[in-house]
């Protein structure tokens, strides 16, 4: 089987540990976070390989009818997916398309297209979350400045709300929204206003959790506190061990299945009333922060359920 580069690197490096399996992950070399999901993977006997998502194309000429660079004619039988890069609206539907072309032609993907659709737009999330009978704050996701409005003069009457970029990520683009004039214009959303119950405190410490979920278990947690209400390590949060209490757990659990996702970073924050709220979850978690308190390595584990899954699925495929 025709391998990239770094792939049959990676299989002479390997020897003859007996792995059998192919996977690839779509992510950076330059990424600490896809590395480290490489050298697992390797490490529990599979060939791995990064692989670029907006190289990998769609061909009807290709005898899967979609084709990653480096593997020739044949696919991978497993994905992981660190990232996917920013791109124009086309672009990334393009890549999204090429992860459900990929689970159409048997591959495993994880996290797969749907759950990291569900998860980017974060209206869908919040959709599915309260679906679910989850906790989540009161949130709206209108289009449109007038409609906006209509929400934010009824709604801040009983406090602030936050304004939320739809598919935004690590804390940025976030604002308080205290009155309805605190509203920006259409232009600076993409007319598209994602607006939510603020139910953080008065601080001057404000803190939540970011819980990692695989496979329906939790794998590691952290308390972020910071002197923002916005608390992403990104921004400056500082992560904290957590030892997760049993309803935390069990939230953070049940909102990874309902987005339907194989591993999730989930955010969530207690409410004044001490009520834990889910305020999203994230198919395509970075961990470095949560990594820094863990007492588990989380690239391993999440290379160890996936491959674990894959081997299920070719058992299953076999006996059936
Ligand atoms: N409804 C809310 N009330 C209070 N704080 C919030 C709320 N929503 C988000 N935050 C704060 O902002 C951070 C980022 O919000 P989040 O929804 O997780 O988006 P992102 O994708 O940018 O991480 C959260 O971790 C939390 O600290
Ligand atoms: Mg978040």
């Amino acid at each position: 089987m025709p391998l990239s580069p770094e792939a049959s690197s990676s299989v002479r490096k390997r020897g003859d540990r007996g792995g059998d399996l192919v996977v690839a992950v779509f992510g950076h070399q330059r990424d600490g976070h896809a590395r480290a999901l490489i050298k697992r993977l390797e490490e529990l006997g599979a060939r791995a390989s990064f692989v670029s998502l907006s190289a990998s194309m769609f061909s009807t000429l290709h005898p899967r009818g979609v084709a990653l660079a480096g593997f020739g004619s044949r696919l991978p039988d497993g994905v992981i997916v660190r990232a996917i890069a920013a791109g124009s609206f086309e672009a990334v539907t393009r890549r999204l398309g090429i992860l459900h072309a990929l689970r159409e032609q048997g591959v495993l993907v994880w996290n797969d297209a749907r759950a990291i659709e569900r998860c980017v737009d974060k209206s869908m999330t919040s959709f599915l979350v309260a679906r679910a009978g989850l906790p989540t704050p009161d949130t709206w996701a209108v289009e449109g400045h007038a409609e906006a409005l209509r929400i934010a003069r009824r709604e801040t009457i009983r406090g602030p709300l936050v304004l939320k970029p739809l598919f935004g990520s690590q804390g940025r683009g976030l604002r308080l929204i205290r009155s309805a004039s605190d509203l920006p214009e259409e232009s600076a959303v993409a007319s598209v206003f994602y607006l939510q119950r603020f139910l953080g405190g008065a601080g001057p410490e404000h803190s939540d959790f970011r819980v990692f979920v695989s496979r329906g278990r939790i794998v590691a947690a952290m308390r972020r506190r910071a002197a923002h209400w916005v608390t992403n390590v990104k921004q400056g949060g500082r992560p904290e061990k957590v030892n997760l209490d049993q309803s935390l757990a069990r939230l953070a659990i049940r909102s990874a299945a309902a987005v339907e996702a194989d591993f999730a970073g989930v955010d969530i924050l207690l409410g004044s009333d001490e009520r834990p709220y889910v305020l999203e979850v994230n198919s395509m978690p970075a961990w470095r922060g949560l990594q820094s308190v863990a007492s588990v390595d989380i690239a391993a584990a999440v290379a160890a359920d996936f491959l674990d899954r894959l081997r299920e699925g070719i058992l299953a495929r076999r006996i059936g």
